[in-house]
């Protein structure tokens, strides 16, 4: 049986009145949210308020991203030791945006891999395809690019790894993939896992994300091989946010 997760990712969005304001939704909602993992990405300079309003609560939270490197002269960065100081329990990497904007590449992406493995935190891995890339059939030719590197590492690297299957056309789009779309490159996933690393496949976590919101949550979460959502827009309310979250506990009880 796989927990499924919702995890919302405020990308460069947010405030101090957000974490309070989650905060308090969580104390009436608490006991509802049962068998869920619940995680919340704010930009780090929020981690701290985030472990101190959220401490009490179901809800963890991470890191958007972390540095490759120890701590050093490396000026705006951040390392996996201090997430892990701020009670951090996972880490995004490889997002679209990180890929697209700052230029992350596959070996950066598997370098912080292996330092968020080090220091304790779960790598949620994010991949996916643009909408060219889908078009010329090349969506899973696309994924295994970004996921073989990582799968390579082995076993005793992946026991603690979340997939996020973020298709770049559905990110912030509004548009969504269908359920069935979406099902069908999950079993992808699982399968192209099964051959390097058939041991974790079953138990596998991958979440969908790309205009998740609360009137098409359900659908998605229904599909056999969709163990959640990375939510952005709609993690920036609490109450849609909330509503994810139990849209997952309704599917998957
Ligand atoms: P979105 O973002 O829900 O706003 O589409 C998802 C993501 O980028 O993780």
């Amino acid at each position: 049986m796989r927990t499924p997760i919702v995890a919302g990712n405020w990308k460069m969005n947010g405030s101090l009145e957000l974490v309070a304001s989650i905060a308090e939704a969580w104390q009436t909602a608490a006991s509802e949210l049962t068998d869920i993992e619940v995680v919340i990405f704010p930009p780090a300079v929020y981690l701290s308020a985030a472990q101190q309003a959220w401490q009490a609560t179901q809800i963890k939270w991470g890191g958007q991203n972390l540095s490759e490197y120890a701590p050093g002269a490396y000026t705006g960065e951040i390392a996996a030791p201090m997430l892990q100081e701020m009670a951090c329990q996972y880490v995004l990497l490889g997002h679209s945006e990180r890929r697209s904007i700052y230029g992350e590449t596959v070996a950066q992406i598997t370098a912080k891999f292996m330092c968020a493995q080090a220091a304790g935190l779960r790598p949620i891995l994010c991949v996916g395809e643009t909408q060219e890339e889908r078009d010329k059939g090349q969506t899973m030719a696309v994924i295994s690019n970004q996921l073989i590197p990582i799968l390579a590492l082995g076993t005793d690297f992946l026991a603690d790894v979340v997939i996020a299957y973020e298709p770049v056309w559905a990110i912030g789009t509004g548009l969504t993939a269908t359920p069935e779309q979406a099902q069908a490159v999950h079993a992808d996933i699982r399968k192209l896992v099964a051959e390097h690393a058939p041991n974790i496949a079953p138990e596998l976590r991958i979440l969908y994300g790309g205009s998740v919101k609360p009137n098409n949550a359900k659908e998605l979460f229904a599909m056999a091989d969709i163990d959640g959502g990375l939510i952005g827009g709609a993690s920036l309310n609490a109450d849609s946010f909330l509503q994810i979250c139990r849209a997952a506990v309704e599917c998957k009880a």
